[in-house]
């Protein structure tokens, strides 16, 4: 099964390679020789939360079977996939061999904070009143979580290295499909007062206030997710499809609008803050080509989840012990359940992350 264009991905791999093997010959010490970069640092929703949700009163949490069905021990973490995220991937690929601990969890603490944490809140969004609706951490407040992590950080590693961590280390920022599929399509207060468009201009606002603000905060090297083809996952097309069976193509203008003002406005920043390295990872093309002609890259199923049946999806959206017809092996999946990817399809997701990042870590 060819599941990665293959030459683009081998050349980044080499480069990797290189670069890697560099690190490891400029860079004396253990702990900063096994990895491009010396921490990860994740903002955002479900797509990028390891169990933050856990430690939540929401009902968006994943802390049980299937999910986690095909993590390391089969253990349900919090991760809203079967197995690992596509930034899960993307940290193994820069050399890390375990995992940035979900801040609120036990682990966010002593050395553990060495690596980086995770701020991401499962169904959070740009727009702190999406995640209010859920229960979830607005962004603002993970916000809040890092300076506190700031704190931490320099207590474990002294305050020199700790700045030192906190400008070397990768930030990524991936949310914003909840603010349309959980909050403006259903909610009349949004969608009466406001077009699809001014709400992605809102958004995309709050985004820049975001990165300035972690710009101030030291960060170097920003990655943020383009959205996906919203239109394209299977509780979209069952909640706002009209009984049709393919992608909601009003759905997809939006996300693609939206998309086109978060490139804007990236590019705006990146003139702005020279010191600055950001980069948008898009995740809409290789979404949605693997939606499109799953055949392609060795999946067979695209409408339907491994969880859930593609057919009964509410706006819960997720899936739970007694779903009906839960799939043996999600491996031909490209979604896992009714809105997220598959560990197959987030493997696809990470090489063009990886493709858009490199810029990033070298
Ligand atoms: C699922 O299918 C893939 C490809 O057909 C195979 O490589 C893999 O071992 C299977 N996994 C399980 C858990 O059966």
């Amino acid at each position: 099964m060819a599941r990665s264009n293959g030459c683009a991905i081998m050349h980044v791999r080499v480069l990797l390679a290189l670069a890697f093997f560099s690190v490891v010959l400029i860079v004396g010490d253990a702990q900063s020789s096994a990895t491009l970069v010396p921490a990860i640092i994740s903002f955002g929703d479900s797509s990028i939360d390891v169990g933050n949700n856990d430690y939540l009163y929401t009902i968006f949490k994943a802390d049980y079977p299937p999910y986690g069905r095909d993590f390391k021990n089969r253990e349900a973490t919090g991760r809203f996939c079967n197995g690992k995220l596509a930034t899960d991937i993307t940290a193994e690929t820069l050399g890390f061999t375990s995992f940035p601990p979900a801040y609120l969890s036990p682990q966010a603490s002593g050395k553990n904070l060495l690596i980086g944490a995770n701020f991401a809140s499962a169904a959070s969004g740009y727009y702190d009143e999406t995640a209010y609706l859920y229960h979830a951490i607005p962004l603002s407040q993970q916000l809040e979580y890092f300076k506190e992590y700031q704190v931490k950080l320099a207590k474990v590693a002294g305050s020199k290295t700790a700045s030192s961590i906190l400008s070397d280390a990768l930030y990524i920022v991936s949310t914003g499909s909840s603010d349309f599929l959980q909050n403006y399509y259903i909610n009349p207060f949004l969608n009466k007062h406001q077009s699809p468009d001014e709400y992605s201009s809102m958004l995309v606002g709050i985004f820049s206030n975001f990165i300035k603000d972690l710009h101030s905060l030291g960060a170097r090297r920003i990655g943020v997710t383009s959205l996906p083809p919203l239109g394209c996952v299977p509780a979209a097309i069952t909640l706002f499809g009209f009984g049709s069976n393919g992608c909601v193509s009003r759905l997809n203008n939006d996300a693609k609008n939206f998309n086109k003002k978060l490139n804007a406005a990236t590019n705006s920043l990146a003139k702005q803050f020279h010191n600055l390295k950001i980069a948008v990872f898009d995740i809409y093309q290789p979404l949605y080509d693997l939606v499109i002609n799953p055949s392609s890259q060795g999946f067979f199923e695209a409408r339907r989840g491994c969880c859930g049946t593609g057919t009964f999806e509410t706006t819960i959206l997720l899936c739970n012990p007694k779903s009906i017809g839960t799939c043996k092996n999600a491996t031909g999946y490209v979604f896992w359940d009714s809105v997220h990817p598959s560990e197959a399809a987030n493997q696809v997701l990470a090489d063009s992350l990886l493709l858009a990042g490199i810029n990033l870590i070298t």
